[in-house]
Formats: structure tokens, sequence, C-alpha cells
């Protein structure tokens, strides 16, 4: 069939067999079908979807475009913990050492931030000589020894995904459910895993911005995950303000390591607990989530968590003194105190202009090639439902160098804040989990 017929047909809202699809699929990676009708082709499906059975030949050929990590040796039980990206999401960092204390395994790709978002490669780079697996054969020896497998995108893994997802930046078709589902899935279901944990950030600093669409998204999402035969749960969290206090990469690894020490603070805690309650769950360690989210508490207590990261660490050829002593992350040559303007309580502490506050002092990338300051960032003393007088401090600002930015950046994280002089409930960190 010629690529305008299927053009056509998905225009038409007629089903494409999987001949069909797969063939054109193929034929736009090796080059034969070109950019201008990939999209148009998206755009059909921006406007008609896809049936449950198209999803599912999209979601397997993009997996299929590449190398797949099949971690051959590794005797864990291995979960995929995936977060579609929120601000001071430092998950990862904590997660996956308080997995392994009970004998779980992570196995994930993890990529660099951009924009108001960071990535797990930039915060680990804040410790000094440290350096990612690079191979899959690294990460099996990491996931055996420490628990923890995380590694860098490679070029080579779901490349169909990398070339339609850089096309759809471009004409408008990014916001398609069907097609960010199968994107995020066709990566989880490249690498092995006998769970998949999904983490959908839902608010201001999120892609999506109401629960309503999260939880759209979500079902989608495990749909596939069915459709494969793999075990998703699925956490909706709120992303109207920043997780935890920490945005900035040195600052989050010390937020981090600080939880595993048990003294992080309590929404990013409930969230790394109850995600490590989903995983017993998923393991069979335990009957219900209640009981998984009292173990994995308790475990955090402990501090027992501390031992894995540090291994990690020093594995990768990192400085693990880091670990044993998070303040040495906190390294920036100046700080300066946001001060409360008024007396009440905050009412909003918008995420995403927070975000990219930090980025401005240069936590994060506006463009591809910006280089980050990993001493860099904002530590949050007030978030919603936070009581003030005025003249307290509402934030602190670490940063290197006096510019416009760093002004810039005062006065947009000045504007994240808004107060009301009624008590604020502080929102739930746990909005759903399917
Ligand atoms: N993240 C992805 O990996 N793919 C999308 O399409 C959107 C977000």
């Amino acid at each position: 069939m010629r690529a305008v017929d299927i053009i056509i047909k998905k225009r038409d809202h007629q089903e494409l067999n999987d001949t069909e699809l797969k063939a054109f699929l193929q034929s736009y990676l090796s080059g034969e079908v070109t950019d201008y009708q990939m999209s148009a082709f998206l755009m059909a499906v921006f406007l008609n979807g896809l049936t449950d059975h198209e999803l599912k030949t999209l979601t397997e050929t993009m997996r299929d475009s590449g190398h797949q990590i099949r971690l051959e040796g590794v005797s864990r039980f291995l979960i995929d913990k995936h977060s579609t990206g929120g601000v001071g999401d430092k998950t990862s960092i904590a997660l996956a050492p308080l997995l392994s204390t009970f004998g779980i395994g992570t196995a994930k790709m993890s990529g660099k931030g951009l924009g108001h978002t960071g990535g797990t490669l930039d915060k680990f780079d804040a410790i000094p000589g440290f350096k990612f697996p690079s191979s899959e054969e690294e990460m099996v020896k990491s996931i055996e020894h420490t628990g923890i497998g995380i590694m860098g995108q490679t070029d080579n893994i779901v490349p169909l995904d990398k070339k339609l997802y850089a096309l759809r930046d471009v004409t408008g078709t990014v916001n398609s459910y069907p097609l960010i589902a199968s994107s995020i899935m066709s990566k989880k279901l490249a690498v092995r895993s006998d769970g998949i944990i999904l983490d959908v950030k839902v608010g201001d600093g999120a892609f999506m911005k109401n629960l309503e669409d999260a939880q759209q998204l979500a079902n989608i999402m495990r749909g596939i995950g069915e459709m494969f035969g793999r075990k998703v749960h699925i956490v909706l969290s709120g992303m109207e303000h920043p997780l935890g206090n920490a945005i900035g990469n040195g600052l989050e690894v010390f937020e981090a390591v600080q939880s595993l020490h048990g003294q992080g603070p309590k929404d990013f805690e409930e969230l790394i607990t109850t995600i490590t309650g989903i995983a017993l769950l998923q393991k069979g360690d335990v009957t219900t989530l209640e009981e998984g989210i009292e173990k994995a508490t308790e475990k955090l207590k402990s501090g027992e968590a501390v031992k894995a990261l540090h291994d990690f660490v020093e594995d990768c050829g990192g400085d693990a003194s880091y670990i044993t002593d998070p303040n040495k992350f906190i390294t920036a040559k100046f700080t300066y105190d946001l001060k409360a303007p008024q007396n009440g309580y905050v009412s909003s502490l918008k995420a995403e202009k927070v975000g990219t506050s930090a980025m401005m002092l240069g936590a994060g990338r506006e463009t591809k090639e910006d280089i980050i300051d990993p001493a860099v960032g904002i530590m949050l003393h007030k978030k919603v439902g936070g009581k003030v007088q005025k003249g307290d401090t509402l934030a602190t600002l670490h940063y290197n160098k006096e510019n416009q930015k760093l002004k810039d950046a005062i006065t947009l994280l000045e504007s994240a804040y808004t107060f009301s002089d009624t008590a604020i409930e502080t929102p739930n960190i746990i909005l759903d989990i399917q």
C-alpha cells in the first residue's frame, strides 16, 4: 500500500491492519516515508485517535525498532519506575536504594532535564567523579551488587520513538494521549522488568494539568501494559507545587540523601514509601498496599538504605563521602533569602515558575547545549498551606553569579507565591493509585 493510502485510511477513520501500520512505520524509520507524510499521519492520529489494535502495533513497532535491554543473569525482582516529570522530582535517587533493602532491583533508563523539569542524569552529575553504567553488562553488575540499575538513554533503544517524538514536537502533535502513552510504554517495554510503576505528575508544573486528563492517560498506559502481559501500577501525584523542598541538582541529591537518613520532607517520603509499597505488592511480599507502605516507612526510618546508594556511587567512581555527609552538596558561593510580604498562609506556589526560576540560576537548560551548575537552586521553606509572618524566609536561592538573570529569577520566584488570610489545607501528594 502507498504511504498516501495509509494516511487517507487514518484520516477517514478506518482501522489500519497490523501489516499496513508496521510497514508504514518501518518505512519511516528507513527514510522511505518522508517527514511530511508522517506529519500528516500524526495529525490524523491526533484528531482521530487509535484503536486498541493500532495502539498495540504502534507500541510494539517502536519497542522492536532498536536494541532491547534484557538484563540476562539478573536474579532480583526488577522494578522500572518512571515519572512523567516535574519540579523537584528526585524520586529515583531515594527510591532505588529503598527498594534495594527489600531485595528489589531497579532497572531504568534516565534522561537529562530540559526546561523547568530536571533529569536524574544531571542530578547524579553533582557527585564528583560519578559516571553512570554505560553498557548493559555494567548495569547487570550494578543491579546484582547494589540493587540499583540506572543508565543513561542510548540512541539505539527505541529509535523510532526518538524520530517520531522530534517530529511531533514541531508539528503540534505531542499532546495526544495515544501517542504519549505508546511513546512512554515502548521505552518501558524495551527494558526487562517484572513490574512497572508510572508516577504521573498532575498540576501546574507537570505535563498533565488536571486529574481527569491524567487518569485518561494512565488508563491508556495501563491498558498497553496489560496487552503485553506486564504488571503496571500508576500513581497520580501532585505537582501543583514542587515535590519536597529542594530544586536544583546538588540540592536535590542532598534532599534525597537526607530522606534516606530519615530526615526528608513529608510529601517526598510519602511518595517514595507509597511507590515502594506498590513494588512490594507487585513482588508478592505483601497482600495489601497499606502493609507495603508500613514496611517501607519502617525501613526508611532505619537508615538502612543509605548503604545501597553509597555502594552504587562508589561503584560508579563517585565520591561516596557525599552520601555519608550530604552537607557537602551545599556549595554555592552566595545565598539570597526571599521574605514573606505579609502575614497569612501560602495559598499557591506555582511549580512551573519555581522550576523556571531555578533554571535561570543555572540549575536547568533552556537549550540542549546549556551547561548546568550543580551547586545552584532553590530551597523552599514555605509551601502551600504554610503559615507565614511578614518577613519570614519563604525560600533561599543558592547562586554563583550576580547578574540580570539572578534578578529575574528572584522576581519570578516572588510571583510564584500567593497568600490568603484564612487557613489553607496542605495539598495531598498522592491523588490516586490505579
Ligand atoms: N514523554 C515521552 O517519553 N513521550 C511523550 O510523548 C511525552 C512525554
